[in-house]
């Protein structure tokens, strides 16, 4: 049997089915973030699947989860395949857990159709790819590609105060495996993964399968604007510093400096931060997040250097500062991986296209260390981080069978 057939449409499926009730939410999404109880939920399910085929599990210093079957060469370099299992506050059932669930599905389908590969393959679920609770976002394979480092990454705190250090301790001691000694990071022969489009694209053109050719850049920001608290009854507005007029000032000439034509810059800000949080108070200081996306760098640079003239530009009264996050250049994938999912594609008979991603994954910061590409499957009208995100088991399967045939040609280099 060939690895593609042996693929149960029905098992992941219901894989994704248990999972949704980790986090699970009225609305039918998930609220799994980061290194909450709900992500250690996760990590022991998986973990009970990975011991029940004999696959070995083991995690990193920064808590990636790594599921491994051996190939038949126990010295070569392996291949891997996965996403994250952490979800936005009101995600949906597929964002990355799909691309984690379809990698262990090819495991499993390989050891039931008693197929060998020559290299080891691994499952992985990153640490924090979502980046809402802990910034920045993909965070456990930045850490793994040396992209970011892991002491600076386990000082990081969450909107409450907690250090990252602390959740990922409580989380791996909740969800315990072997850890894998020193930095994270080991060499890889390739790695592929598969995610749900998160746009309209692949439903607009009736095509099941996205041969993704590489992921724009983005760049995330915080911009603090203080000011001074007074009574909201007695101050005269001549006599205010209001952090938050100041912040909606700067946003507003934000939203207009970042309008282009072709409608190709992609600029959010998804959270606000207002202090000290009474109704009766001029607020003291105000934050907020600065989300943004661009295929080319070169436009990301000439619009970071807009956004600082803005904040110095509109503050005043108040004082305003900007700060970087993170920036990923756009990342371009490997030609022989791009090549061989759209060949697998086609060769399966599945309905295929090529484009960029406008999400950022994972697989941006694995591609610096070894050939990587992605596979999409469509979701439901485009939507997703909102918990109605939906997407098809016929398409999850087909991206899986997708997956399993590049895997194994992979493997077998
Ligand atoms: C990942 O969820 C992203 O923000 O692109
Ligand atoms: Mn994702
Ligand atoms: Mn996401």
């Amino acid at each position: 049997m060939s690895g593609a057939k042996a693929v149960r449409e029905d098992r992941l499926w219901q894989r994704h089915a248990d999972m949704a009730k980790l986090g699970g939410t009225p609305k039918g999404g998930v609220n799994r973030q980061a290194l909450s109880p709900e992500d250690a939920a996760a990590r022991n399910l998986l973990a009970s699947w990975a011991k029940a085929r004999g696959f070995s599990l083991f995690t990193d210093a920064i808590g990636n989860l790594f599921v491994r079957r051996e190939g038949s060469d126990p010295a070569a370099l392996p291949v891997m395949s996965g996403s994250h299992m952490d979800s936005q506050p009101t995600g949906g059932r597929f964002d990355g857990m799909y691309g984690v669930l379809a990698a262990f599905e090819a495991l499993e389908a390989l050891e039931d159709a008693g197929l060998a590969t020559r290299r080891p393959l691994i499952a992985v679920a990153w640490t924090n790819e979502e980046g809402s609770r802990f910034q920045p976002g993909a965070m456990g394979s930045a850490v793994f590609a040396g992209r970011n480092k892991l002491d600076d990454m386990l000082m990081v705190k969450d909107w409450k105060g907690v250090v990252l250090k602390e959740a990922l301790a409580e989380t791996l001691a909740a969800a315990p495996a072997p850890m894998r000694d020193g930095t994270p990071g080991f060499a890889l022969d390739g790695y592929v993964e598969v995610h749900i489009e998160q746009g309209p694209r692949l439903e607009n053109e009736r095509k099941t399968i996205g041969v993704v050719t590489g992921i724009q850049g983005s760049r995330r920001y915080i911009v603090e604007t203080l000011g001074e608290e007074a009574h909201a009854g007695t101050t005269p507005r001549a006599a205010r510093k209001d952090a938050y007029l100041a912040a909606t000032r700067i946003a507003s000439a934000m939203y207009d400096a970042t309008t282009d034509a072709d409608d190709t810059l992609r600029f959010t800000i998804g959270r606000v931060d207002v202090l000290p949080g009474s109704p009766n108070t001029v607020p003291g200081k105000a934050t907020f997040t600065i989300d943004m996306r661009h295929p080319s760098d070169a436009v990301l640079e000439i619009h970071e250097a807009r956004l600082r003239a803005l904040v110095a530009e509109k503050a005043p009264p108040c004082a305003g500062r900007i700060e970087r996050v993170t920036a990923v250049p756009p990342t371009v994938f490997d030609p022989q991986v791009v090549d061989l999912v759209r060949a697998k594609a086609s060769t399966l008979g599945l309905t295929n296209m090529d484009m960029p991603s406008g999400a950022g994954h994972d697989a941006m910061h694995v591609a610096r260390l070894c050939p990587t590409g992605m596979i999409f499957v469509p979701c439901e009208r485009g939507i997703s981080h909102n918990e109605s995100e939906n997407a098809t088991p016929s398409d999850l399967a087909a991206g899986t069978r997708v997956l399993i045939e590049v895997l194994v040609a992979l493997a077998n280099r």
